[in-house]
């Protein structure tokens, strides 16, 4: 499908107002996005496990108004307005205007909310973003009630990815892939697919706890993070990498192969620091405490022959990737050894999970 795809002709049905309500998952890249062009499009394909525990929960309420070029809306957190939020929606908005010219009739009110804490350093913006345009989807399906529901995930993700790249893997689960590469033959550049080759038992319902080393707000956004791979003296090599990570990431997952799927991911986490570290300007997003984490799962993998392995996102907190079959193990590791190294000792046991829910 092609962007011109995401244009509506017309719409057979209407409605005054209303509300509608989603959960939409955060994820967890095992091969990495970093780096973009045109109009939020990867530079490399990537891959992830969609999470469950952590998700963001919006309701849409809607209000038919004069047709106007400003979007009107207003969106509350937890109850409460903020307005600091608003110049991103705002943004995701204009983008979005022409592949869903109905918003232009409505006023609305977002409603969100965060299973996971607010400022906890866990990226907010992929279960935000799609929670968004799941809401704004089921609205374009009570205009358009003949959408099926393929079209109606297709342009989920593609909406979603204007609003923030990676939120384009967060609606379905429990492994997705977005940008087109050799191994996946229905992969698009434009939104996530399901994962759908086949993967070894071993690497169902795969578990995720996220140490929540730095609360901390973001050093760089993920804008600027992007932006510095332009000029990069290794982007060119990195790009190729990460096509040659996922075809051997998708072969390991198929045959099992524990190892090897250890190898690529945490290969990817650090090749994704290394990045930002060789750029100009340079930064450091690990801290002390990421280091000591990783020292202390290599240790604990060595003496033990676990499974257990761990990736990051751009910033000091640490995802610890284990199988099911350890999870009783593996979380008293956890809570023994790596607590110590979380803020206030937080972290949060997930796991890969099937996607966004609409709820009624
Ligand atoms: O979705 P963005 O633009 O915030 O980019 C996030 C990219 C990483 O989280 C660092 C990696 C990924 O593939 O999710």
């Amino acid at each position: 499908m092609s962007v011109t795809d995401f244009l509506p002709q017309s719409y057979s049905s209407q409605i005054e107002t209303g509300e509608v309500t989603w959960r939409s998952p955060s994820n967890i890249a095992l091969v990495k996005y970093w780096g973009k062009y045109g109009e939020q499009l990867p530079q490399n394909p990537s891959i992830s496990f969609t999470l469950d525990n952590c998700h963001t929960t919006t309701t849409l309420k809607f209000q038919k108004v004069q047709a106007q070029e400003i979007i009107a809306f207003e969106i509350y957190l937890d109850g409460v307005a903020v307005p600091d939020f608003k110049p991103k929606i705002a943004t995701f908005f204009e983008r979005v205007v022409a592949y869903l010219p109905f918003i232009k009739e409505y006023s609305f009110r977002i409603e969100t909310s965060n299973s996971f804490p607010h400022s906890s350093g866990i990226a907010s913006s992929a279960s935000g973003m799609s929670a968004l345009s799941l809401c704004l989807m089921s609205i374009e399906k009570i205009l358009q009630p003949e959408m099926t529901a393929d079209f109606f995930n297709k342009k989920a993700s593609f909406l979603s990815r204007l609003g923030s790249g990676s939120a384009c893997r967060s609606i379905e689960g429990p492994l997705v892939v977005w940008g087109e590469n050799k191994s996946v033959s229905d992969a698009s550049q434009i939104y996530g697919v399901t994962y759908k080759e086949e993967v070894h038992s071993v690497f169902k319902n795969y578990q995720d706890t996220i140490l929540l080393v730095d609360k901390g707000e973001k050093q760089v956004s993920s804008t600027v993070g992007h932006g510095l791979m332009h000029g990069h003296a290794f982007a060119k090599a990195r790009f190729e990498q990460a096509h040659e990570n996922l075809e051997a990431l998708t072969n390991a997952m198929r045959q099992g192969d524990q190892e090897t799927f250890i190898k690529l991911v945490e290969s990817e986490a650090l090749t994704l620091h290394a990045m930002m570290m060789t750029s100009h300007p340079y930064f450091i997003l690990m801290k002390p405490k990421t280091l000591e984490v990783i020292q202390d799962i290599w240790e604990y993998r060595e003496q033990s022959g676990s499974k257990i392995c761990f990736t990051l996102d751009a910033g000091a907190n640490v995802h610890v990737l284990y199988p099911k079959s350890e999870k009783e193990s593996v979380q008293k590791f956890i809570g023994d050894r790596l607590a110590r190294y979380c803020q206030n000792g937080q972290f949060i046991h997930d796991q890969a999970g099937l996607g966004a829910q609409q709820i009624s």
